[in-house]
């Protein structure tokens, strides 16, 4: 599944999901815009893809901030002539429910998961317009269930499936392809940051591992080739789709009677 003569751009490129999607795409031929806030380790993403032969570029950018994406996805433009892919892993995980949610906290995510999505893909229509495209959205299970005290992370997530077949109607007929990935737990800085909130984090690792029924969490090379098939010519009938990859756990409704072998 080659990307040669592709341009990808993709959001929350320096870490877990997104940095594993800019390696596998640029692993296959594309030219890679690695976009996030963390500079220092952004460019030594960048620097670990050119080290391989790939070609990339790190542009530094808050997503929650319209002009700076504009300018970091033009900087993308300028560095390889044109966007075909999209990619959006730019995310942040903040708890509370609708009582002990703060504003702001509310705002935070709303302005980095949902609307840096839109402003990604606002900056990245014109040239998919022009030539067809793809964008990919990384949602979550939380797109489509709920665990308790995630209020703005859930509503975000969920208004992204929103946002993704919107855009998916809006622009089928210019051949611009628009699906999200909803992964369950992925071994990823946020997971283990969410973790570390605990008490006892390895309790929470654990609970993630026992409640996919695949009885593990997921490495982010796992959702990073679901992301690549679906920004790939391979998926070209593939548009709004909302594609769980989740080792089973939305698939799984417990209380079954055990097996009596006696
Ligand atoms: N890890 C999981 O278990 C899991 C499960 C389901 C969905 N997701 C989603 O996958 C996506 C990637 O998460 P991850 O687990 O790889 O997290 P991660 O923390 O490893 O990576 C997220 C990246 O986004 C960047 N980022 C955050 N805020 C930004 C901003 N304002 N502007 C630019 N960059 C910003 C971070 O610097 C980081 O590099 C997120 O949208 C997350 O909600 C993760």
């Amino acid at each position: 599944m080659r990307f040669d003569n592709k341009v990808a751009v993709v959001t929350g490129g320096a870490s877990g999901i997104g940095r594993a999607s800019a390696e596998i795409l640029a692993a296959r031929g594309a030219a890679v815009g690695v976009l996030d806030l963390e500079g220092e380790v952004g460019r030594s993403i960048v620097e670990k893809i050119k080290a391989g032969n790939g070609r990339a570029v790190f542009c530094p950018v808050n997503v929650a901030d319209a002009a700076q994406v504009e300018f970091a996805i033009e900087s993308a433009r300028e560095a390889f002539g044109t966007i075909d892919i999209l990619v959006v892993s730019a995310g942040i995980q903040r708890y509370g429910n609708a009582l002990t949610t703060l504003y702001e906290q509310w705002a935070e995510v709303m302005s980095v998961n949902l609307n840096g999505a839109w402003y990604a893909a606002r900056s990245c229509l014109p040239d998919m317009v022009e030539r067809g495209g793809a964008i990919v959205n990384v949602a979550s299970v939380q797109s489509l269930a709920s665990q308790a005290n995630v209020l703005a992370y859930t509503v975000s997530k969920h208004a992204l499936i929103g946002l993704t077949r919107s855009m998916a109607m809006d622009f089928a007929g210019v051949n611009v392809r628009v699906n999200a990935v909803c992964p369950g737990a992925v071994d990823t800085p946020m997971l283990r940051w969410a973790a570390s909130l605990d008490s006892n984090p390895q309790s929470v690792f654990d609970a993630c591992e026992q409640m996919h029924p695949l009885g593990r969490i997921a490495q982010p090379e796992e959702v990073g080739e679901v992301v690549a098939f679906l920004a790939h010519d391979r998926a070209s009938f593939v548009t709004g789709a909302v594609w769980t990859v989740d080792g089973g756990l939305l698939t799984c409704i417990g209380g079954s009677p055990q097996a009596n072998d006696e």
